[in-house]
């Protein structure tokens, strides 16, 4: 035992040792990745945004910015506040659908780079004839758009830093001679919205649900059908109430909270929840919603947290495929059966994952080449880091923490843009990385990492 502690000492120090080399333009893992959207909303209901849907679909389709060739329209909230579910639903009402000739959605998420989204969109366009192969990502796309309307979401944009950046990437969106195209844009920061448009007026601040329509998605959440609530006594109904004011109108919120008075519809359960010391933690921003996420969390059975804490390991913009991550907690060594039980390994990982999407904390994505897929939405991926921070680090391109805690037991190297082919070997993920990594001196002290690791997890 003390030489594994011995062992684990050093590759502590080697770690830190890393970090160090990197300097401080690299930060730790939270933030980074993001999830990556589609234009499909998993949501089969958009609870409360009609007003604000129908005035966005209004505008876009029926002339308001016909005298500009192109409009941005940001649409700026907090984290989990409905700012892609409502352009999704925006992207395939039937006016948009009519109205415009191509649409494409994009989801930027963080290292925002216009040439690279460019490159990225065109893709996505369709080709045109006599088009030149010559011809670069922006001119093919200012080709191809020539005589067409569009609509392009950019969905979660975080840090476009520079006006130039912005009109760079505008460039071949501004060569269509047809009026009344659109750029709609989502996200968390006014700084990036002010980047983006011309008149203020534009921008669209979206903020929490209001009670009544907040409570109707929150008690649909909890409860199946109306008889079902309908049977439930006054008090009860009234504690729900009382809870549903801590949440701030956000969807998210809503869902991960709904769903842990779901699973227990009585007022010991609801009470605790509501005098629940989490909510004291909220750190004076109004659209903090990391409490009630917690209180969530909290609630959730031991082997369901442990299974959850470690999918913090993964980048945030992971897809999780069924088995891959049956396996990760196979590997963990946190799957076991209830006393008595005799169940296979992997049905209690089915199970678990079953239930963490019955909580809210996975969500079944559909399939991903024919194997069924999972993903956890940003900011329960945030709650996944801050629960395990002190067992688990992920290393990702920026690192803003240049310590590592003695406490740290598992550690992710997450490296951008490589052909990582095989996930499930860290030391192939380090030595590919190798690659990306600047200085000699810095490729060394990896291969020394590695060499004191004989065996590694991932
Ligand atoms: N109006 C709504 N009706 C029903 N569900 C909603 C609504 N708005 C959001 N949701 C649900 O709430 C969750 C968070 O919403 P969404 O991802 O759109 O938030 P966001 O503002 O884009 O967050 P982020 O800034 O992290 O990207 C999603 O699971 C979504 O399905
Ligand atoms: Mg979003």
């Amino acid at each position: 035992m003390q030489h594994i502690v011995e062992q684990l000492r050093l590759v502590q120090q080697k770690v830190s040792h890393i970090i160090t080399t990197l300097g401080p333009n690299w930060s730790a893992a939270p933030n980074i990745a993001r999830l990556i959207t589609t234009s499909e909303s998993t949501e089969p209901k958009l609870y409360g945004r009609d007003h604000i849907m129908n005035s966005i679909v209004h505008d876009i389709t029926q002339g308001k910015h016909s005298g500009e060739v192109l409009t941005v329209i940001p649409i700026v909230g907090p984290g989990g506040i409905g700012k892609t579910t409502l352009a999704q639903y925006v992207y395939h009402s039937g006016q948009v659908q009519q109205y415009f000739d191509v649409k494409v959605w994009k989801c930027v998420s963080l290292n925002f780079n216009a040439n690279k989204l460019i490159e990225e969109i065109e893709k996505y366009i369709p080709k045109v004839d006599g088009e030149s192969t010559t011809d670069t990502a922006g001119e093919l796309i200012g080709q191809r758009l020539r005589n067409k309307r569009f609509l392009l979401v950019l969905d979660d944009i975080w840090d476009c830093s520079s006006e130039d950046e912005w009109k760079r990437l505008l460039v071949p969106f501004k060569k269509s001679q047809v009026h009344s195209n659109i750029i709609l844009v989502t996200t968390r920061f006014q700084a990036q919205s002010q980047i983006m448009i011309k008149k203020i007026d534009h921008q669209i601040s979206l903020k929490g649900l209001e009670h009544e329509e907040f409570m109707e998605l929150f008690l649909d959440f909890i409860f199946d059908d109306d008889q079902s609530r309908e049977a439930q006594p006054d008090l009860l109904l009234e504690t729900g109430d009382k809870i549903a004011q801590r949440l701030k109108g956000s969807p998210l919120a809503a869902k991960t909270v709904g769903r842990l008075l779901k699973t227990q519809p009585d007022l010991v359960h609801w009470n605790r929840v509501l005098e629940s010391k989490e909510w004291e933690q909220i750190d004076g921003k109004d659209d903090d919603i990391m409490p009630a996420l917690k209180l969530s969390y909290d609630c959730l059975p031991f082997q369901l947290q442990q299974c959850f804490y470690y999918c913090a390991l993964f980048p945030k913009d992971y897809k999780f495929d069924r088995e891959e991550l049956i396996n990760f907690w196979i590997g963990l060594d946190i799957l076991h059966s209830s006393r008595g039980e005799n169940k296979r390994v992997e049905d209690i990982g089915l199970s678990h994952l079953t239930r963490l999407v019955g909580h809210g904390f996975l969500e079944n994505e559909g399939k991903n080449d024919g194997s069924a897929c999972y993903i956890i939405h940003d900011l329960l991926h945030e709650l996944a880091r801050k629960v395990s921070s002190r067992e688990c680090l992920s290393i990702e391109s920026q690192l803003n923490s240049l310590q590592v805690l003695p406490s740290i037991r598992h550690l992710s190297i997450n490296i951008d843009g490589t052909s990582v082919k095989d996930r499930l070997t860290l030391k192939g993920c380090i030595y590919a990385g190798f690659q990306y990594i600047g200085s000699e001196k810095l490729r060394r002290h990896c291969r020394e990492l590695i060499g004191i690791v004989p065996i590694v997890r991932a």
